[in-house]
């Protein structure tokens, strides 16, 4: 498992970021044999068209299993099991063992688990990995962004008419934001050369720090959503903002994420009112 984090991760790699990416590995070795069987698994509603399956549940266990026997002073923010506070430094993981269960659980292969490291609110490391693609994203404080171990970096693009942009918007019971985001999209849709709503926001986040969108936003995530990303969207170069300034992105979940060139152009586009 040790040779095998390491070749999907560059050179400078910490030992905790290994960790991580072993971490990663094992669930998502679990996650691809679920998704092989999605027919036996118990998935239960956790409100209207917010669903988790036994897969979510047993890979943040193996994720945790495996951070936590190394640190067990470390706290844990996981979408799926309870919180434990840490009782050393501020170190906290936060954890989103399957970002896109829906897409995972309609078989569509789009769909990732989320590492991040973090003391108090400031991130430290962030690793996303997409076991159907085998693309492993991540960054380290202050040491880049990588794809594989390869150094990756936002897109150039300063051209709306060119850019393409991804969101969420809310399904299900989540009500709150949809007016806000149909102006959004409203806005933005003529401005852009396409807009994504691919349905895994560590992804969504990966792909801004890869190049791959210009901009992405979205409202009212978890922290678990957005902690790994945002660390690797600002390693590559990025920008990453809350949508509200009076409220951190890990509390309100809703933010801009760009290549920089592009934030304040996109950010004019949104609705910024928060309810
Ligand atoms: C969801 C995905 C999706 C976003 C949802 C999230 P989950 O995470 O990231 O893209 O729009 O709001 O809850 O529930 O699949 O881990
Ligand atoms: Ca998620
Ligand atoms: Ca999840």
């Amino acid at each position: 498992m040790k040779d095998n984090a390491r070749r999907h991760l560059p050179a400078t790699a910490s030992k905790t970021l290994c960790a991580m990416a072993e971490g990663a590995l094992l669930a998502g070795h679990d996650l691809m044999a679920a998704s092989e069987q999605l027919k036996g698994l118990t998935v239960t509603e956790k409100t209207a068209g917010d669903f988790v399956s036994e897969a979510d549940v047993r890979a943040e266990n193996v994720i945790f299993d495996h951070l936590m026997r190394r640190h067990p002073r470390y706290g844990w923010l996981g979408e799926e099991t309870a919180e434990r506070i840490s009782q050393e430094d501020g170190l906290r993981w936060i954890v989103d063992p399957l970002d896109g269960t829906t897409n995972f659980l309609k078989g569509l292969p789009h769909w990732a688990v989320s590492i991040a490291l973090f003391r108090g609110n400031d991130p430290l490391a962030g690793l996303i990995y997409d076991p159907v693609k085998g693309e492993m994203f991540c960054a380290e404080k202050g040491a880049g962004a990588y794809l594989n171990g390869r150094a990756i970096t936002v897109s150039k693009a300063v051209q709306m008419s060119a850019a393409l942009v991804a969101s969420g918007i809310p399904a299900g019971g989540r009500t709150t934001y949809l007016p806000h985001s149909l102006e959004d999209l409203e806005r933005l849709m003529p401005q852009t050369a396409g807009l994504r709503r691919w349905g895994a926001a560590a992804l969504d986040l990966a792909y801004v720090a890869a190049g791959r969108f210009d901009a992405y936003w979205e409202r009212n995530l978890g922290p678990w959503d957005v902690a790994a990303g945002m660390l690797i969207v600002e390693e590559a170069g990025g920008q990453f903002s809350p949508l509200w300034a009076d409220r951190p992105v890990l509390t309100s979940g809703s933010f801009l994420a760009s290549n920089g060139a592009l934030h304040d152009v996109v950010e004019a586009a949104l609705n910024l009112k928060h309810v």
